[in-house]
């Protein structure tokens, strides 16, 4: 199989399934519960239509974006995705190398199976890093002030994830972290290792026991925003109020976001509540959005109705499984190409042009 047959993002993903075990594959395809909300982050974008508008002049594109104050040569990033050695012996570098050679910020999990130090040595790679926090604040702060002495350009930090939602497939599979594989940036053996369950998700396991998510508040907000010179993104925000508190103790961005339907089942599709968080903000904090993200047109969707930059999550994983570092290349550069073509389409030159008109 040559990658060419690869047309579009959703390719990957039988492929993908032929390659990966049934416990990998579980653990990366699942959304929590009855799946509805995974399935509504699709269905949300096709309810939605573009208008184009015509005879604009569209020779050339430009789809470079200002992000934090930082320029980008897209408005897509990599979303964070733990273990990605599971789907490829080269994992995160492989994602990292493909998103650093098209200017593309991959936003590094704390779960990382290479450490954010290897990571962060793919040379010119833009990167952003997730957080999980520990119970011991001081292995969260030892591990924020290792991205930041990395060269992590922004902190973003998860809060949609006190407890790991209800994934069947894990509990069914028993999911454990295959042999050799471990969660790189902990040092601790006790911290870093995955593999002990028996009836349910190890990953459920570690939740309960060794991270203090449940217990997170805004306080750790304030605390996080003291401590870090990044940048601090809230990623997991639903709610207009909840992004207004999000900029009062300290946030810079949000990510809105479901976390690809794996956490609160039923919860809305990220695109079907953007506008309320983008209104609740008023231009005071970044907000972006992940959950569904497939086409050019979702990330055109997604822009018009206010969000300055698109995440995308599981196509990655599966054309990392298929084709390593040329697999995520591939699928990127698939992405990019749409974006660029529906601008055309759209009568759009820069993103300037993305305005809330667009969809209708
Ligand atoms: C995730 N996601 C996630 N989010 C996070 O903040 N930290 C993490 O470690 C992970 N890990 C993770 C693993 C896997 C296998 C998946 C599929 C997802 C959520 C991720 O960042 C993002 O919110 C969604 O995946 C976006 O939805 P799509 O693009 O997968 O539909
Ligand atoms: C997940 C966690 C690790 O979604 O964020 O599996």
């Amino acid at each position: 199989m040559t990658l060419e047959t690869f047309v579009n993002l959703l390719d990957f993903e039988a492929p993908a399934q032929e390659i990966l075990t049934q416990m990998v594959y579980g653990y990366y395809a699942s959304g929590a519960d009855d799946e509805i909300t995974l399935y509504e982050n699709r269905a949300a974008f096709a309810r939605l239509r573009l208008r184009p508008r015509v005879l604009r002049g569209v020779a050339t594109r430009d789809m470079r974006t200002t992000l934090l104050g930082r320029e980008y040569a897209a408005p897509v990033m990599i979303a964070p995705m733990a273990l990605q050695r599971m789907a490829h012996p080269d994992g995160e570098l492989a994602v990292t190398r493909a998103a650093a050679a098209r200017g593309i910020v991959n936003v590094l999990s704390t779960m990382s199976s290479t450490s954010l130090e290897d990571v962060a040595a793919v040379p010119n790679a833009p990167l952003w890093f997730q957080l999980y926090v520990y119970k011991d604040r001081a292995v969260v702060r030892d591990m924020v002030q290792r991205a930041e002495a990395a060269g992590y350009q922004a902190l973003v930090l998860t809060v949609d994830t006190p407890l790991l939602g209800k994934r069947e497939a894990d509990i069914r599979n028993a999911f454990s972290v295959p042999a050799g594989i471990k969660a790189a940036n902990l040092k601790d053996t006790y911290l870093s290792q995955i593999d002990a369950a028996q009836d349910d998700s190890a990953l459920a396991r570690y939740w309960r026991e060794i991270l203090r998510e449940g217990g997170l508040t805004w306080e750790d907000v304030d605390w996080l925003a003291s401590i870090t010179k990044m940048p601090l993104l809230l990623k997991g925000i639903l709610r207009g109020d909840d992004a207004a508190l999000a900029h009062a103790h300290g946030a810079q961005g949000v990510i809105v976001s479901n976390h690809g339907g794996r956490q609160l089942d039923t919860s809305p599709a990220a695109i079907d509540v953007l506008e309320e968080v983008v209104q609740a903000v008023d231009g005071k904090v970044e907000v972006l959005l992940d959950g569904g993200v497939r086409r050019g047109t979702d990330v055109l969707k997604a822009l018009a109705l206010g969000a300055k930059a698109v995440l995308v999550g599981r196509p990655i994983l599966w054309a990392l499984a298929v084709g390593g570092e040329a697999g995520v290349a591939h699928a990127l550069d698939i992405l990019l190409h749409e974006i660029d073509l529906n601008m055309a389409l759209c009568g759009c030159r820069s993103l300037a042009d993305v305005t809330r008109d667009l969809v209708g």
